[in-house]
């Protein structure tokens, strides 16, 4: 057994080493300079209680990007260094983030070892590759994300770090081979164990859905599937789970080998990003007029995200946590018994209060950002949840779930065509959609987002918002200046959050305008860039009537989507005559 040494580093503090709304994003320069990553990782190790590292079993996996191999062995010989008993890596130093999550919760070593914590190395849904972006985060004991309190505390030991150990002559660990490497230290004995990556994801996956009702719907000559991992991580998982459990044809997979610079694109599951999706159903500007596939979805970088398509149809992410929650107690057994709750983030449409209000469910509204859900799932008051951003998931894990959310949908299409498997023609995503938005009413929604701005004149925007807000007789007068069609302002603030579970206070969690006719204007500034500022205009309006449900959306929000622009002075104050993404 290889022996290792405790080398103590002498070191300094690095500016700018702020967790954001998911831990610390740079660019791959950035994570490179000397001691930049070390800083961070000691950090993190200091603001943990001491029975969290020493003698600890950590889980330091990604989504595989440029840069991880290398950020990989660092946090293994610093684990070492400083008395973490065994890191779990998962093959290839692969694990999406909900893997990781279930792994925290669910894997038990062959000593009865159960992980404390997890280093997660992702950038999520941005570009990866020398000159792109990297990624670390830390997830607690619950499977979820750290709270507050403790990055905070990693902040502040960024800001005063003056060593950090690590055993230099540990050497490198294979991690492209499955098994334990055992090494001894000043400590006792440090163990690696390289996993399957897909292994407890998968078994947690089969006790939430009834895998052959969806691999009868699979099996159906009437169904046909795509699904695009953008070459992220979701590629590991795509292959074990649609195709060798659930019967897909191999050919239903597209861009699923995992890449370190994700081929070159941008790992957003989104109408822009997923070109190649997009174009397949027919949903691209020179898209096929033939036969396209019934059901379409793509996950982002560290497959948390997901995006639903049906035949040349786009299903929002708020209208997709609606529909999932409408269903899931009939369609996916994990549920059979009820649920706990619904929650959303403050941008997120309101459908899924809606289906709260008419299921009698116990519904929160949260600031963005998965760690609020896990509040309420620890408490177990929220079952569903979901947000604007592409994220689904449900109390399974701490995490949301890209995948999960595929066969949630997979499971109300089998559910919807029970009977109905080798009937004329399936019902399909675009039935279910437009059969919820008959019963619950639609809400139309779009999100307009500025990629890179100034961050000055960004903060300047946002400023001139709140300050509006004073006044609404003067917001609704220049509203009325710019167009008649729209409704009044009844209510307009910044979002702040009381946790109901430990009563913590977040604050400035984006401007909202509320207006008479249920329609909704919010502005918030992105927590997860790694340049400039992004600012998001999210642009809502809920529609009851059935007659007038089937517009278009871009179309039946053009009058919001003008007085947004006009009353933020978007243009004047970020040079911008267009968006970087509309969504
Ligand atoms: C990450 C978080 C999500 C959140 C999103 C917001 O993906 O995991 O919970 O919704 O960031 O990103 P933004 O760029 O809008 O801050
Ligand atoms: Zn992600």
């Amino acid at each position: 057994m290889a022996i290792f040494k405790v080398n103590r580093k002498e070191t300094a503090p690095i500016d700018g080493q702020k967790p954001g709304t998911s831990g610390l994003r740079k660019k791959v320069v950035v994570f490179k300079q000397p001691n930049y990553l070390h800083n961070f990782v000691q950090s993190t190790f200091n603001a943990l209680a001491t029975d969290k590292v020493k003698g600890a079993t950590i889980v330091v996996s990604g989504d595989g990007r440029y840069f991880s191999k290398d950020a990989i062995q660092i946090i293994v010989k610093m684990a070492a260094a400083n008395g973490v008993r065994r890191v779990w890596v998962g093959k290839d130093g692969l694990l999406s983030t909900p893997a990781v999550s279930a792994v925290i919760r669910e894997r038990v070593g062959a000593d009865g070892s159960k992980a404390s914590g997890a280093f997660i190395l992702t950038a999520s849904h941005n570009p990866g590759g020398p000159h792109e972006d990297f990624g670390i985060k830390y997830n607690m004991e619950n499977g979820g994300p750290a709270p507050e309190a403790i990055t905070d505390k990693i902040y502040a030991n960024t800001k005063t770090i003056k060593e950090y150990f690590i055993a230099e002559d540990l050497p490198d660990v294979d991690i492209s081979t499955i098994g334990v490497t055992s090494f001894s230290g000043p400590e006792g004995n440090f163990d690696v164990d390289v996993f399957d990556s897909a292994e407890d994801y998968v078994k947690l996956m089969k006790t939430i859905f009834d895998f052959q009702s969806i691999q009868k719907l699979l099996s159906s000559p009437k169904f046909s599937f795509c699904y695009d991992a953008l070459h992220g991580v979701a590629g590991a998982y795509a292959n074990r789970i649609f195709v060798e459990e659930l019967g897909a044809k191999e050919s239903s997979l597209i861009n699923c080998t995992p890449k370190e610079d994700f081929g070159g694109g941008h790992p957003d599951p989104n109408l822009t990003y997923a070109k190649e999706l997009v174009a397949r159903m027919g949903l691209g500007k020179s898209s096929p007029q033939g036969e396209v596939p019934e059901f379409g979805a793509a996950a982002d970088g560290d497959a948390d995200r997901n995006m639903i398509l049906g035949k040349r149809f786009f299903v929002t992410p708020s209208d997709s946590v609606a529909i999932i929650a409408a269903n899931a107690v009939q369609a996916i057994p994990y549920f059979a018994s009820g649920l706990k709750g619904v929650a959303r983030s403050m941008p997120t449409s309101a459908a899924l209060d809606v289906v709260a209000k008419n299921l009698n469910l116990k519904f929160f509204e949260v600031p963005t950002g998965w760690k609020f859900f896990g509040n309420l799932m620890d408490a177990g008051l929220c079952s569903v949840c979901g947000e604007e951003s592409f994220g689904t998931g449900s109390d399974h894990i701490r995490e949301k779930d890209g995948i999960w959310a595929v066969l949630a949908w997979l499971s109300i299409l089998a559910f919807k065509n029970k009977d109905n498997i080798n009937g004329e023609s399936l019902v399909s995503v675009e039935d279910i959609v437009r059969q919820h938005w008959a019963t619950y009413g639609r809400h139309y929604y779009t999100r307009y987002d500025y990629e890179n701005v100034d961050a000055a004149a960004a903060k300047e925007l946002m400023a001139n918002l709140v300050k509006l807000q004073a006044s609404l007789p003067e917001v609704n007068k220049i509203i009325s200046g710019i167009r008649s069609d729209v409704s009044n302002v009844v209510e307009a603030d910044e979002f702040e959050y009381k946790d109901p579970v430990d009563g913590s206070v977040s604050k400035h969690q984006g401007i909202r305008y509320l207006f008479a006719d249920g329609s909704r204007l919010v502005f918030r500034l992105s927590g997860t860039g790694s340049e400039g500022a992004t600012i998001r205009l999210y642009i809502e309006q809920y529609e009851k009537d059935s007659s007038n449900i089937g517009r278009d959306s871009q179309d039946a929000l053009a009058p919001l989507v003008d007085v947004a622009l006009k009353l933020s002075k978007m243009q004047e104050f970020t040079g911008r005559s267009a968006p970087t993404v509309i969504t």
